[in-house]
């Protein structure tokens, strides 16, 4: 195989077939990185409008590091892993007090800022800085294992790492280069139905040439997520409703939500959501209608979340997390999880009070 033939077609080949792209007007490594932390295991079609609206609120770095997480997450809300906007946010704060504002060039350095992988220093120091480093995301990874009939083994990162490397070295861009591979993956290279008839690398593909395309990359079988039923009250007071912010350290972190809790085995709804109010706030709440239930799915387990009025006699607290008392036009100042929203348009169909 020439490596030098195959990485000077795929630059071809991306010279005239990369898509468009917001984030490809530019290398300003602010905007490349925030849009490679956005496009983690997210589609690109989805990151589009979140990444417009994020650069045309956050026109740079400073803006970011200053502002406060809610704001952020304001705009992040509905593009899910939450975890990465505040990740990005701690990371902005140590670029500004410890590299006055420029974000750091050298991998080693880049790498240890939080929510910073192997991929996104590949990708954003590649595209950003020129350098020749691969950065491999599931599209790569496909097309080199099919390239190569690459079985699963303990060193196949490795091997594709050192493959993508030696191709960099006949490359003038290595950043195009980079994102030609993803394209390459996403358009042409396709997990199904994959356009080998018109691929301009299909004679050197080993797949290919064994009719084993649609056998790589071999994965292996994830077993099936779990599923929770999870109850939480609308706790009502002279017509607001109870809302609390998670912590920043948990899941969905920062964003709001209404008390609640898992059902355990064998426990009624009632009563898990007696339990978990009480826990959360020390509210003993009298529990009245189920309002609604969704069904939602994280990347791990997914829930059926059922919604019941609650009522209370007095407003006292006894648990310290921050919480509001807000009405439904109040909804949009804050940030909820995308479950929350199914709920509320559920709910804004109906009656809202009690
Ligand atoms: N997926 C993640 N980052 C990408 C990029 N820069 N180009 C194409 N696909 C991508």
């Amino acid at each position: 195989m020439q490596i030098n033939t195959i990485a000077t077609t795929l630059q071809e080949w991306y010279k005239d077939s990369k898509r468009d792209l917001p984030f490809r007007a530019t290398t300003d490594p602010y905007k490349i990185w925030i849009s490679e932390i956005m496009l983690q295991q997210t589609q690109i079609k989805t990151v589009i409008p979140y990444y417009n609206r994020w650069i045309e609120t956050f026109p740079d770095i400073q803006t970011v590091a200053n502002s406060k997480l809610d704001s952020l997450l304001k705009i992040w809300e509905g593009l899910g892993y939450y975890r990465r906007c505040v990740n990005f946010h701690n990371a902005t704060k140590i670029v500004l007090k410890n590299y006055n504002g420029k974000i750091p060039s050298d991998y080693n350095t880049f790498i240890k800022l939080p929510g910073v992988g192997k991929y996104t220093a590949g990708a954003v120091l590649s595209i950003s800085f020129g350098i020749k480093i691969p950065a491999i995301d599931v599209n790569v990874y496909r097309v080199i294992s099919r390239f190569q009939c690459l079985n699963k083994s303990v060193n196949i990162n490795k091997i594709i790492y050192n493959l993508i490397s030696s191709m960099l070295e006949y490359v003038n861009s290595p950043g195009d280069f980079n994102q030609a591979l993803m394209d390459f993956g996403s358009l042409i290279c396709t997990k199904i139905n994959p356009k080998c008839k018109i691929c301009p690398i299909s004679t050197y593909c080993k797949a290919y040439l064994k009719n084993q395309v649609n056998q790589y990359p071999k994965i292996r079988k994830r077993n099936s997520k779990p599923h929770y039923d999870v109850v939480v009250g609308m706790i009502w007071y002279n017509n607001k409703f109870y809302i609390q912010k998670r912590s920043p350290d948990s899941m969905l972190p920062g964003l709001w939500e209404f008390p609640g809790g898992k059902v355990d085995k064998g426990e009624t709804f009632e009563i898990a959501l007696k339990r978990g109010i009480k826990n959360e706030t020390g509210f003993m709440p009298t529990i009245g209608n189920k309002i609604d239930s969704i069904k939602h799915s994280y990347s791990h387990f997914s829930i059926s979340l059922h919604c019941f009025q609650c009522f209370i006699k007095n407003k006292k607290l006894t648990y310290s997390r921050k919480f509001e008392w807000i009405t439904p036009n109040d909804i949009k100042n804050f940030s909820f999880p995308k479950a929350n929203h199914k709920l509320f348009n559920l709910i804004s169909q109906k009656n809202w009070y009690v």
